[in-house]
């Protein structure tokens, strides 16, 4: 076990957040998010714009960190770096920033896997909450990913399902945009269906493998829906939008607390942790928590600030592997479709 101090900059710029955090140690001095915002304008993520707007915020984010954190960049021990999963070209601003940086002050590179350090990064530290042990379940929710893992140590992860088509973040966004909310329409959802009835429309729950997902069929059962009632009442979404909100939300928990009962009962274990983006959402926290009295599992769920991507988690990876000297070297590449 390391015993000096350990500083890492880690920058995160897989999709359409560019990010960059100081840790020292498992502790987060800085995490600073520049969320880019041209892509509302389109309805998605277009990766041209992304990485041209990577390009322009990396310089000055990454100054942003060291300065919250008061740290010099001759200081850091090390630099962490997305290498994937993620845009290929977003992915590029990132890694070639991080491999000039670590060459430039002679200090060790590290390669983070965007997917793994989404659940890694229960191990921030943080006095309020207790961090799993392993194994757990993990499951990953996000604006391009849906999967159950088991995870048995740091870097020892299995996948054991995921989605066949789209993530669990885009039956949020996409329903949002047939509500016509604008992008990323995710946190929406989750803001009008706190005032409305979850019982109100009913949606049918995807027939997959047990461990597996799907939320195409269930998008364009609400696509149907909505344009049916549309053409009796135009006024039905701005009517009706809490009940509407709050019924998908409800069946896009509800296939998600399912997997998760059939990942406990296939590995008998009990602990389960959460990451990606989607984890921010209200009514998948409240049913986790709400498990946890009724069942008997521990539910691990991040904070706020490390459910959407962040350079924090990036970070902790970074420390986690510089304690075991896994560092990469200078002729590595980014990795559009890195897995677990
Ligand atoms: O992990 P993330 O920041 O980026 C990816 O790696 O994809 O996840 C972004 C996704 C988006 O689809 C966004 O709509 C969704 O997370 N999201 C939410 C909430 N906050 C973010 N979905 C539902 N409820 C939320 N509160
Ligand atoms: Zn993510």
């Amino acid at each position: 076990m390391q015993t000096k101090t350990i500083y890492i900059l880690a920058i995160e710029s897989s999709c359409d957040d560019t990010s960059a955090a100081v840790l020292c140690n498992d502790e987060v001095l800085s995490n600073v998010v520049a969320t880019q915002k041209i892509h509302k304008e389109y309805g998605g993520v277009v990766p041209e714009l992304a990485s041209r707007a990577h390009q322009q915020n990396i310089v000055p984010v990454v100054h942003q960190a060291l300065a919250k954190a008061n740290i010099d960049k001759k200081q850091l021990s090390a630099i962490a770096f997305t290498r994937g999963p993620g845009l290929m070209g977003s992915l590029l601003v990132g890694t070639s920033f991080a491999k000039s940086l670590a060459l430039g002050l002679n200090i060790p590179l590290i390669e983070v896997n965007h997917m793994q350090a989404h659940l890694l990064a229960h191990f921030i530290a943080d006095k309020d909450n207790t961090k799993p042990t392993f194994p757990f379940i993990g499951l990953t929710i996000s604006g391009g990913h849906t999967q159950i893992v088991l995870v048995k140590d740091y870097f020892k992860m299995e996948v054991l399902g995921q989605t066949l088509d789209d993530a669990v973040g885009e039956a949020f966004d996409k329903s949002a945009k047939i509500l016509g909310l604008p992008y990323p329409g995710g946190p929406l959802i989750d803001k009008y269906a706190s005032d409305g009835n979850a019982k109100k429309y009913e949606f049918p729950i995807p027939k997959v493998g047990e461990l597996d997902f799907s939320f195409s069929g269930l998008k364009t059962n609400i696509l149907y829906f909505i344009q049916k009632e549309v053409k009796k009442d135009s006024e039905f979404i701005t009517d009706n939008l809490e009940d509407i909100c709050a019924s998908i939300q409800y069946t896009i928990v509800k296939i998600l607390l399912l997997k998760l009962k059939n990942a406990i009962k296939q590995t008998g274990i009990k602990q389960i942790a959460i990451g990606g983006g989607v984890s921010a959402n209200s009514g998948i926290r409240k049913a986790l928590k709400d498990k946890e009295k009724t069942n008997q599992w521990q539910t691990y769920i991040p904070k706020f600030e490390y459910c959407t991507d962040n350079a924090a988690m990036i970070g902790i990876v970074g420390y986690l592997k510089y304690q075991e000297e896994l560092f990469s070297k200078q002729d590595i590449t980014a990795n559009a479709r890195y897995r677990i």
